[in-house]
């Protein structure tokens, strides 16, 4: 029996990429309502379009998930309309370009936190108390957070941040379900704003997953209550190195990634 049958499910950054995908599956699959979460009216429109005669099983709400302001007003619109949400994806994430930590602002550096950690943090503090009995929260980090890359400084810190507070909340809800997914490389939107070189796309194109395909293995992951979830070949990969080698393998992947001298990684180190 699925637990999410039925049941609305609250998904961060629905509008693009995995989190699109991830709603279109509790939908479809689960036949739940979800409530997607996203600044962007137009991507919402788009997506309601496409969503078809499904629609009905999907509203959204326009808002920043970096302020916490934001959060409190969402739970009390849910509690005012007596509305339980059995799941909360914390999935909405930035990811600036690959750079070295002492070429951004801490102004940037902050926005990183904010989106992708303390977004995570109020839904929680807001959302939590009005899930139902057997309800939860799936936090979305990043293969980052199981091994870091050179020039993803704050976003493996934020996505790292993400894993260790998963992972305590775990042994202070136990009736509640706290899951953390960590995905390898998706073809997302999440790379926009990284310029990238036709040799680094080629690279890219070979080990990138399909959005649709790791979204999938993310929604059955969730279905089964797995708290700890893997997905994509090179976040198995990243996982396997930590494992083994939990400095040295840092040390393997980003000098593979320096002897390859990829274009999009040539800010990141700093002499002297
Ligand atoms: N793609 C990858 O390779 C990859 C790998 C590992 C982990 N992840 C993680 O997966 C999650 C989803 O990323 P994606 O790759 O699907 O990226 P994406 O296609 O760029 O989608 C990001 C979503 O988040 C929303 N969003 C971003 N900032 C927001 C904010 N401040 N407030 C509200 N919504 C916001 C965006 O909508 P608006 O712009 O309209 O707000 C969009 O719907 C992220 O947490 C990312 O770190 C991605």
């Amino acid at each position: 029996m699925n637990w999410l049958k039925e049941q609305t499910v609250v998904v961060s950054g629905a509008s693009s990429g995995i989190g699109k995908e991830l709603t279109k599956l509790f939908i479809q699959k689960a036949n739940a309502h979800v409530i997607g979460i996203a600044r962007n009216e137009q991507k919402m429109k788009d997506f309601v379009a496409e969503l078809g005669e499904s629609a009905s099983h999907f509203s959204y709400e326009l808002f920043d998930v970096s302020k916490e302001e934001n959060w409190k007003n969402f739970a009390e619109k849910l509690t005012v309309q007596n509305i339980t949400p059995a799941l909360v994806v914390n999935n909405a994430g930035i990811m600036p370009p690959f750079n070295n930590f002492l070429n951004i602002s801490l102004e940037e550096g902050k926005k990183v936190m904010d989106t992708n950690f303390y977004s995570v943090v109020y839904a929680t503090h807001y959302l939590l108390p009005l899930l139902s009995q057997n309800g939860g929260v799936a936090n979305i980090a990043s293969s980052d957070a199981l091994l870091s890359v050179g020039g993803t400084n704050y976003y493996a810190a934020s996505k790292g941040a993400v894993r260790a507070f998963s992972q305590a909340l775990r042994y202070e809800f136990p009736t509640k379900y706290i899951a953390c997914v960590f995905p390898g490389f998706t073809d997302t939107n999440i790379f926009r704003d990284i310029k990238m070189s036709d040799k680094d796309k080629r690279r890219i194109n070979r080990i990138i997953s399909p959005t649709n395909k790791i979204a999938k293995k993310i929604y059955r992951a969730l279905v089964r209550r797995k708290k700890y979830k893997v997905v994509g070949w090179d976040a198995h990969a990243f996982s396997m190195l930590s494992r083994l080698m939990p400095s040295g393998g840092a040390r393997l992947v980003n000098g593979v990634l320096k002897k390859a001298k990829v274009d999009m990684f040539s800010s990141v180190e700093k002499q002297g």
